[in-house]
């Protein structure tokens, strides 16, 4: 047998009203000048006024400062924008609030809140990464899974691409998980972003990397994301499955550390050619992949059939893929997840980059069946 390392991430405090309790945890980690990162949409929320009320008026002692200029999907210019707010502020921690995007970028900027002009596409080229400040990270989207992850993707700007910065330096010393705070979070962002979850569950479960705590971890995702994800589409103030949908969304970037597959390298390209949301991205290409792993590897989604209730263990193993497939079809169906990229600006014409990135997007490496550049033409086409 193979030796393997495990870790498990991250404080995390869960529950409707845990954002109360910050204060007390910054003072814990002696921080007392953070700067918050989010993005401009968010100033507006309830989110934002229930953390700018929490952080509370600023005074001699204790002060917070705000950088909200992340994209939806974030540049580089983002991460550099932020730390060069951190140095002008003299801050000692970075609080992100927002989804995946605020998140990624704040965790990104403690790279360069102390070494101005550094270049993110030489990140791997640095070993050491200890020292960074404190990360808090507090998510008001139930998908990314971000808050837990030690990786930030942001577009670089030496390849135009989506980089995955990946370093354990980068995760965040506190989670706040509070429903409360993704209450305001409109139905078709609660489904785009619970089905990335779904996805990261997925993929992160079928992929032949040995982890058996994460395998544990994305089967229960699974699970509580069936169980949730309707009722917080349909009723936003259902906090019972807004909490779960935060829980799943954690376990499922919790089961990612394994690794993830296709449908990522399908929805990166998707996101940075033709400015797809990233949930959304994988929601239309999830069962599409599906078809093509099962294909190649019958029964591989038997036990996902099963954390989504089905009574699929005694069936063949064609039988088990396709009621599990068909369960997925509807789930997503059911919450307006079925549309085709058509529907939302993709062109023809997208497709040859929309390939060449897809094939040199690292994800598909650990897919539970290889992946090859004319099987990502069929894909793109099956899905257009
Ligand atoms: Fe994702």
């Amino acid at each position: 047998m193979h030796r393997v390392t495990f870790s498990f991430p991250t404080t995390t405090l869960f529950g409707a009203g845990a954002l109360e309790e910050l204060p007390r945890r910054l003072d814990g980690l002696r921080i007392q000048r953070p700067l918050v990162v989010s993005d401009p949409g968010l100033l507006n929320t309830d989110a934002f006024q229930l953390l700018a009320q929490t952080l509370g008026l600023k005074d001699q002692d204790k002060s917070w400062f705000l950088f909200s200029g992340v994209h939806a999907n974030p540049l580089e210019q983002d991460v550099v924008d932020a730390a060069a707010a951190f140095r002008a502020n003299n801050c000692d921690a970075v609080i992100a609030l927002g989804g995946g995007s605020p998140l990624d970028v704040g965790k990104a900027a403690r790279l360069l809140a102390r070494r101005p002009g550094f270049k993110l596409s030489t990140f791997y080229d640095e070993p050491n990464w200890s020292g960074l400040v404190p990360f808090v990270a507090i998510p008001t989207t139930a998908g990314t899974g971000s808050e837990v992850g030690r990786s930030s993707v942001i577009t670089l700007d030496a390849t135009r691409r989506k980089g995955v910065l990946f370093h354990p330096e980068l995760m965040a010393k506190l989670v706040i998980l509070d429903p409360e705070l993704t209450r305001g979070l409109p139905p078709k962002l609660t489904a785009a972003t619970g089905a990335d979850a779904l996805t990261h569950c997925v993929e992160s479960f079928t992929c032949p990397v040995f982890h058996p705590l994460c395998d544990g971890i994305a089967l229960e995702g699974i699970r509580l994301v069936v169980d949730a994800l309707p009722r917080a589409f349909r009723d936003g103030n259902d906090l019972d499955a807004r909490g779960k949908m935060q829980v799943a969304a954690a376990m499922g970037a919790v089961a990612f550390q394994k690794d993830l597959g296709v449908v990522h390298s399908m929805a990166h390209p998707l996101s940075t050619i033709c400015g797809l949301h990233h949930g959304l991205a994988n929601a239309l290409c999830l069962v599409a992949c599906m078809r093509f792993c099962t294909e190649r590897k019958p029964g591989l989604y038997r036990r996902v059939g099963v954390a989504c209730a089905l009574d699929v263990m005694k069936c063949s193993d064609a039988e088990a893929d396709q009621a599990t497939i068909g369960f997925i079809t509807q789930f997503l169906a059911g919450l307006g997840l079925n549309t085709s990229l058509r529907e939302h600006g993709v062109k023809p014409d997208h497709l040859d980059a929309l390939v060449a990135q897809a094939v040199e997007d690292p994800c598909h490496k650990t897919n539970a069946v290889p992946v090859t550049r004319e099987d990502f033409r069929g894909l793109f086409l099956q899905v257009l």
